[in-house]
């Protein structure tokens, strides 16, 4: 959807298919709303009065056949009692408007929510809010479908004008735009990465996509390591999951330097298995199908870095995403195997299906050449991160203080949040292994702890935090599909870096 400002100089001017105005608790009118009342001599109160919505949280009232033509259709939404609005009811009441809109058959719209007092929340955030869950309201992935449910192009919603007062009100929104945009469209690529079949989206696929994204801008370069360039860096880890399948592994390195020099880059890695059915270590085969997810920490790094140079922002951005599939084959790794990573640190594989940290910690060492500010990987890591945190937030671990507070600020801030969990030296003692430098997994306590310790390991001459994305990465159940985070949390993290 195209998404622009709207200067409102007297509402006689106005000419939309679909005005959208807020009205609180017990039908009280909004400021745009009872402009547009005072307008339309008291109807909408009239209608209100008649109807049985009290302006609950996330209330609709699609109001049709007004008697002015210029505005043609006015969406009510309701946000509750005023002194119980808050950022987490705004975003829901967001979700609802956009419900409603597009069961309105309006092909464009005026929307006035940003009006609305939230604690908190500036102009600039709540339209960013707007943009990014009307385009999340009105995603659909059905291109594998041979009839698309869509409706048809003329009949879509396409365009959205958010009605500013004042001038001293534009740049504000402009930057809510442009971020929203942005992110938005990170979001929506790594949805639709991630929601692909792990027949279609192999490997090369990924590869072939993150190099379709440095095509579109001048600063991010993008290079693709195939398994022979793998094999002679080293990385002895990563090779052994990808041996025990037909589709070879990438490794997938997005560039983008955007400040004056090349030094001190945020390198961010993204998990990127496009299907883990645990190998040997199989895994049972309820919802198994799920694991075509697997590579969503990938997706989500090829948006960030997307969002980063939509947004030309002035700072350096390395993405890394290893990609493989981790099947069980003759050649796949066995139970008690010890592989060699590219740190020289040996690693007895205890099961098969703790795949991902041996991709990441060859990558964590690999990171190291680029003397980054900071590293953050993000990964579909661990079933246990679930079982501890649910999947609200993402789990985040890390060797640095400042770095997981930012994070967490970040997450905060992008309504992508984060919840920290300890790595202590303790938990060391649950990775020793008989034959081996370190075991690949430490045992039923703890999990996404000793995955997260595992990779710490590795990580030992950078600042780096890893985010656990298992929980929030995609939703399973009768809406299943990928939720594109955590894009919101690392596009944020990077326009913090420089505002
Ligand atoms: N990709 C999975 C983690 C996962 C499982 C994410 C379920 C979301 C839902 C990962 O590779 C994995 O299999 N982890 C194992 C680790 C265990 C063997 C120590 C797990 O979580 O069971
Ligand atoms: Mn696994
Ligand atoms: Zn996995």
């Amino acid at each position: 959807m195209d998404y622009s400002i709207k200067l409102l100089e007297n509402w006689g001017a106005l000419d939309t298919d679909c005005l959208i105005a807020g009205f609180y608790h017990k039908r009280k009118l909004g400021t745009s709303a009872a402009q547009l009342d005072e307008k339309l001599s008291g109807l909408l109160s009239r209608i209100l009065k008649r109807d049985s919505v009290e302006g609950k949280i996330g209330d609709t009232l699609l109001i049709n056949h007004l008697p002015d033509e210029q505005i043609q259709r006015i969406l009510l939404v309701g946000l509750g009692k005023k002194e119980e609005l808050n950022r987490t009811s705004y975003r829901k009441l967001l979700g609802e408007a956009i419900h409603a809109l597009k069961a309105s058959h309006a092909r464009q719209a005026v929307s006035t929510l940003h009006e609305i007092d939230v604690p908190d929340a500036c102009i600039s955030w709540k339209i960013r809010q707007t943009i990014e869950i009307f385009e999340a309201g009105n995603y659909r992935f059905d291109q594998l479908k041979t009839t698309p449910e869509n409706t048809s192009p003329e009949n879509r919603l396409s365009k959205i004008r958010l009605l500013v007062s004042g001038i001293k009100d534009e740049a504000a929104a402009a930057k809510g735009i442009k971020q929203g945009e942005a992110i938005a469209a990170g979001m929506k690529l790594a949805k639709d990465l991630s929601n692909l079949p792990g027949n279609i989206c192999t490997p090369a696929y990924l590869a072939e996509q993150a190099q379709k994204v440095g095509k579109g801008h001048k600063k991010l370069k993008v290079k693709i390591l195939d398994e022979a360039d793998i094999e002679q860096l080293g990385m002895g880890s990563f090779l052994s999951v990808s041996r025990g399948s037909r589709q070879p592994p990438r490794l997938i390195v997005m560039e983008y330097y955007g400040a004056a020099d090349k030094t001190g880059p945020h390198v961010l890695i993204g998990k990127g298995l496009t299907f883990d059915a645990g190998g040997i270590s199989i895994k049972p085969s309820a919802n198994m199908d799920e694991m075509k997810y697997d590579m969503c920490g990938g997706a989500s790094v090829i948006g960030a870095l997307a969002v980063a140079a939509e947004l030309e922002l002035p700072l350096n951005v390395i993405g890394l995403v290893p990609s493989s599939e981790n099947l069980p084959d003759g050649n796949a790794n066995k139970p008690g195997d010890i592989v060699t990573s590219l740190s020289g640190l040996t690693i007895e594989i205890l099961n098969t299906d703790a795949e991902g940290r041996l991709l990441l910690c060859d990558v964590l060492t690999y990171a190291k050449r680029y003397e980054p500010a900071a590293v953050i990987d993000v990964a579909t890591l661990t079933g246990a991160c679930i079982v501890a945190l649910g999947r609200h937030p993402s789990g985040i671990m890390g060797n640095d203080d400042d770095l997981c507070r930012q994070l967490t600020e970040a997450g905060e801030h992008a309504c992508d949040r984060v919840w920290r969990l300890p790595i202590w030296e303790e938990y060391q003692e649950q990775l020793k292994s008989n034959f081996a430098d370190l075991a690949n997994i430490g045992g039923p306590d703890g999990g996404t702890i000793t995955a997260g310790r595992f990779l710490s390991n590795f990580a030992k001459e950078f600042k780096w935090a890893h985010v656990d994305i298992a929980g929030t990465a995609w939703k399973t159940g009768k809406e299943k599909g990928a939720t594109g985070r955590p894009v919101p949390l690392l596009s944020q993290y990077l326009i913090d870096q420089v505002e």
